[in-house]
């Protein structure tokens, strides 16, 4: 009977969704921002260096790059960026408004967004190609279409 298959169906789902809970409430309690450094988010488009967002190029530290993003509901500014294959990269990144989530699909970049706060990631890209950036924690109506683009050329 079809009943049978569907209560079956349900419980399945029910048992895989409590699973994905389960797997990210872990990871969420892993991954806490990566620098906690009070910035005001109502002056953060005139705070540096978050004044000027976008792709910096350095000399005499760590990494090649910093990459400065801001995150607003429901976008990221820039849209899009661009960094040489092989290049280290810092991220740095905050939020004018309420929690969102950074995370670039394909690779092990992935912050917290938190207002009042910077986060900081660097990396290696040391992978070709397009990447989509994407908000992981839900902000509100606009949150599935919140991304912008990475692109390692
Ligand atoms: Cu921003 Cu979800």
């Amino acid at each position: 009977k079809y009943e049978k298959w569907w209560l079956t169906l349900g419980a399945t789902s029910l048992v895989v969704f409590l699973i994905i809970v389960g797997i990210s409430a872990f990871h969420y309690g892993s991954h806490p921002p990566s620098a906690k450094v009070y910035i005001d988010p109502e002056r953060v488009d005139e705070i540096a260096p978050f004044n000027n967002p976008g792709v910096h190029k350095v000399e005499g530290k760590d990494w090649d790059y910093e990459v400065v993003f801001v995150a607003s509901a429901f976008y990221y500014n820039p849209p899009e960026i661009e960094v040489p294959f092989g290049s280290t990269v810092k991220f740095i990144a905050t939020t004018k408004d309420v929690v969102h989530g950074f995370q670039v699909a394909g690779t092990n970049i992935n912050m917290m967004l938190e207002p009042g706060y910077v986060s900081e990631y660097v990396t290696t890209v040391d992978k070709a190609g397009e990447f989509l950036i994407l908000c992981n924690e839900y902000c509100g109506v606009g949150h599935s279409t919140m991304t912008s683009m990475l692109k390692v050329v």
